[in-house]
Parts: C-alpha cells; structure tokens; sequence
C-alpha cells in the first residue's frame, strides 16, 4: 500500500458533521460488481432518470448513476433522509445544493469525477468546491494556459522542466476548477484574473496553503488521491479538519 492510499479510511456506519469538519469521500465509477439498474431504479430521482436517458453512451449512463447514487449515500450519513430522498437545488450555472426546504442542517457539498474516479466534499455552513482530474497528455496546452491562467500562474507552468508540465498543468487546473465551484460560477468566473497558484514545485502532492493564498478568505488544499490523478479542495476559511473516507467499492 503507498502512502496516498494510506490516509483514506473505510467509509464510517454513521458520521456527523460540524463547520469544523471537511470530509472527502471517494469512490469508483467503474465498479462492475454493482447493480447499476437497481441504483438507476431505487436511489435516482426522476429529474436525475431523465437526465440518464439523455446520455448517449453506456459508459456516461453508468457513471452518472454511480456518481449520483454514491453522492446520496454519502449525503444520507449527515441528513435525516435515505439517499433516494435527499432533494437537490440547482442554482443559475447548474451548482447542486441540499435543499433547504427539506434538509435544515445547512450541509454544503460539491462533487467532481474523471476518469473512473469520483470525489465528494461535504462540510457545513462554509461554501465548497473540488475538483479531480486524471492526469492525462493535453492538447494545446500552452493554449489553455494562455486563456484561462493569470500572468502568474502562465510563468509558473512555463518555468517546469518538460517532465513537470503535466503535474503543473494540473495542479493549476484543479485549484482553478476548485475555487470556480465553490463560487457555484463555473466558467462564469474570468478565471484569468485570480491567481491561485503558489505551489512550490518540491511540494508535490501534499499542498495545504490555508493562510498563504491570495484570495485570502479561501482556503486552497491539493488533496492526495492516487498516484493517476489530482485533486484539489477549496473551501471558506481556514479553521477547520479533513478526513477522507473510501466508498467500499474502491
Ligand atoms: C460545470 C463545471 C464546474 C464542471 O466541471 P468538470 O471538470 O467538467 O466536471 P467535474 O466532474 O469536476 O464536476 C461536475 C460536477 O460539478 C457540479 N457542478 C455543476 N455545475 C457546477 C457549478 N457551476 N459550480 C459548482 N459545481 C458544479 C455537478 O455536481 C457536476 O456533477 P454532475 O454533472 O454529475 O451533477 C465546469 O465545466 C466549469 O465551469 N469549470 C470551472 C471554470 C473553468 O473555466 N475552468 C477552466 C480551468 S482554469
């Protein structure tokens, strides 16, 4: 077992939450022991089946249905509800909330998923945001670092030696997409004008810059997944705990 794996523990029976607490599930999309037309069936809310059937391909349905079905279940351990009853608000750029009509406990979240790998931030009363990304070769990628990095964070990836490239690509990527969903803005937000960078290369995967980043209200955390994929966690404040679970089927 490497040390990444090392810091996720088996999903707890029951577990409560506080605005201190931050926790970080994951698990896989692609776990064929499933059954994924019971989930489809059983857990899905019907918005969430129309949303199936308008995937074309078999792989999208299913890790759609995963990914939603392990969202609700990791829901259902801090809510008064099954996971079939937990009711999502979308706000205008299509950011999931909890409902707050039917679930009061003031629970944030946001979810992320690539490849065969979701993750799932959950906290209370502090807005949330994360990001994964399997790391991968990218097309024209000095292009996407020109339009959507700041000045800063375009000197950063262009100073990494040809073997760094990708982890920096990434690593900018991730806290990019991090921040922008904990904004619930997506590609609202001019992603150019902030500076999310400040990672010092010798770092590596275990990054926790807290009181260090310039938008100083936010904390910015590079979370360790797998040794294929990046991650990064954004989240109000600095005061608070992570812990990461693992779904059983990881
Ligand atoms: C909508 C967006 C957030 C999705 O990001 P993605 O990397 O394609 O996908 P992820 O797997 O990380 O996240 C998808 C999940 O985020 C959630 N989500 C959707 N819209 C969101 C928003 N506006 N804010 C926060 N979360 C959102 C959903 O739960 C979605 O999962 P679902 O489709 O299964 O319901 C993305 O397209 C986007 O706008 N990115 C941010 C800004 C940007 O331009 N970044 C460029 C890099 S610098």
């Amino acid at each position: 077992m490497n040390k990444v794996s090392e810091i996720w523990d088996n999903s707890p029976a029951a577990s409560e939450l506080s605005e201190n607490l931050v926790h970080i599930w994951k698990g896989r999309t692609d776990d064929s022991t499933l059954d994924v037309d019971k989930l489809h069936m059983e857990i899905l809310s019907q918005e969430e089946k129309k949303r199936v059937s308008r995937l074309r391909s078999a792989k999208d349905k299913m890790r759609f249905i995963v990914s939603r079905s392990l969202l609700r279940k990791s829901l259902s351990h801090y809510l008064q509800a099954a996971p079939s009853e937990v009711r999502f608000t979308y706000n205008k750029y299509g950011k999931p909330n909890i409902d707050p009509q039917y679930h009061p406990e003031n629970i944030k979240f946001n979810l992320s998923h690539s490849e065969n790998l979701a993750l799932y931030a959950i906290t209370q009363n502090r807005e949330i945001g994360i990001d994964v990304e399997y790391i991968r070769k990218v097309d024209k990628a000095d292009k996407i670092v020109k339009r959507f990095f700041s000045k800063e964070e375009g000197e950063f990836y262009h100073s990494q030696p040809n073997n760094m490239k990708n982890w920096a690509f990434f690593t900018l990527w991730t806290r990019k997409e991090a921040y922008s969903k904990a904004m619930g803005m997506g590609i609202g937000l001019p992603t150019k004008e902030f500076d999310l960078q400040l990672v010092p290369p010798e770092v590596g995967h275990s990054n926790d810059i807290r009181a260090e980043n310039k938008v100083s209200k936010w904390s910015l955390i590079n979370i360790e997944v797998d040794s294929d994929y990046l991650a990064a966690l954004a989240t109000e404040g600095y005061d608070f705990e992570i812990y990461h679970w693992k779904f059983d089927n990881i």
